[in-house]
């Protein structure tokens, strides 16, 4: 798959799942691991990876892995990452169910990246989704997402803010201009 054009055409065929028309910018991707010490971190979770456009930067950062899992729910994505990135678990599932497949149920992990199309979910899939990430994070973990800018004040990302700011201990955003289109990171610490 190229990595532009099978994003659009997957888009095309699913646009409420896919969310977006094109990959991450490489800019982007690096603003979302931005800040984060490299010692502070082994156990990485991705949700939604896409076509790797974060995958890739997480793993210049933290090149083991087997200590990255990606949860993607579109059967494309996963077979391309797979092929573009051997060594990673990659887990055919739904972000919030996240903890029917960690190996037990006490496991934490120090980073969650999330590529998640958080504005067009249902209000009970980003409540999960939320809840699951705050339950898995070891405490003073870190967990990253990002929103369009065009969506950053619709209801739905004002629950997005809501939910962060009540699961994490710290919340702040970044502008990122250079981005199609450009999008708010959010960084939370547990
Ligand atoms: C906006 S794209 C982001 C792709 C990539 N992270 C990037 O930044 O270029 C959203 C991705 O999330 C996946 N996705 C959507 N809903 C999901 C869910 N509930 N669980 C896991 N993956 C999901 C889509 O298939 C798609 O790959």
């Amino acid at each position: 798959m190229k990595h532009a054009f099978g994003f659009l055409e997957q888009y095309l065929q699913n646009p409420r799942q896919v969310g977006a028309v094109t990959p991450s910018s490489p800019t982007l991707a690096r603003a979302m691991l931005g800040g984060i010490p490299r010692d502070d971190v082994h156990r990485i979770v991705e949700f939604g990876p896409g076509t790797g456009a974060i995958t890739r930067e997480i793993l210049e950062r933290h090149p083991v892995p087997a200590q990255l899992t990606a949860v993607e729910t579109n059967p494309a994505f996963r077979e391309h990452l797979r092929i573009r990135f051997p060594g990673i678990t990659i887990i055919p599932d739904d972000a919030a169910n996240l903890s029917e497949h960690l190996s037990h149920q006490h496991e934490q992990v120090d980073l969650i990246v999330s590529g998640l199309p958080f504005a067009l979910m249902s209000d009970a899939s980003l409540e999960s989704t939320v809840a699951v990430s705050e339950r898995f994070l070891r405490p003073g973990g870190h967990f990253r997402t990002f929103a369009y800018v065009h969506c950053y004040w619709l209801p739905k990302l004002a629950l997005l803010r809501r939910l962060l700011r009540k699961s994490f201990r710290t919340v702040e955003t970044e502008m990122v201009w250079a981005n199609c289109p450009p999008a708010v990171v959010l960084r939370c610490v547990k």
